[in-house]
């Protein structure tokens, strides 16, 4: 008798340990493989797998704020988990996986398009492995990938924060 409790409690143990300790973010990743550079298949990604509102605005902005020219007259950041995660951390260059998500609304505050970013580790080296897209409200892929005009003007950022201009705030 005590050596079957000692046998079950061993397994219960060995169960407990074998669960993987990760935060909350991570656990939502983790359930599904990142999308490919790829405009619809990250569309899919940020309004079904991981929907993008769901995500952590970009902290210390009170939402929209003021955007500056070529982007909307009002914009909202929002970061998704595994990008948050390496902000908090501090880290000067964002992971594989991370997506930084900006709506751009015009003076009425109408959304007029999304231009996130993606960290594709090899995409683009050159290109600090940015994959950058402009969708309508809806979806459509207006541009994608290695967009001249996103890179050129963020590339004035790119040792200060990984071709990133909003400075991370608690
Ligand atoms: C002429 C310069 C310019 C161009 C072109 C440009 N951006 Fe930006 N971008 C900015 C500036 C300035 C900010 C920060 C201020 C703001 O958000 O308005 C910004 C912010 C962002 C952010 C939020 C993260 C950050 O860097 O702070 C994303 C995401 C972004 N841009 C994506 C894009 C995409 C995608 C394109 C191309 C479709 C693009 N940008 C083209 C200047 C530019």
């Amino acid at each position: 008798m005590k050596k079957a409790m000692l046998a079950s409690a061993t397994l219960l143990v060995a169960f407990l340990l074998s669960l993987p300790v990760i935060g909350q973010g991570e656990k939502q990743e983790a359930k599904w493989a990142m999308p490919a550079a790829d405009g619809a298949a990250l569309w899919a990604h940020m309004t079904n797998e991981s929907p993008y509102l769901g995500w952590g605005i970009w902290p210390g902005q009170i939402v929209p704020v003021r955007g500056k020219s070529p982007h909307g007259e009002w914009i909202r950041v929002l970061a998704n988990p595994i990008a948050l995660k390496a902000l908090r951390e501090g880290k000067d260059v964002l992971p594989d996986g991370a997506i930084i998500m900006k709506e751009n609304y015009n003076g009425e505050k109408q959304l007029v398009a999304l231009t996130p970013m993606y960290k594709v580790t090899g995409f683009n080296p050159e290109g600090g492995d940015w994959f950058w897209v402009k969708y309508t409200p809806d979806g459509t892929v207006l541009g994608e990938g290695k967009m001249k005009g996103c890179i050129d003007c963020h590339t004035k950022v790119k040792t200060k924060k990984d071709w990133i201009f909003h400075t991370y705030k608690e």
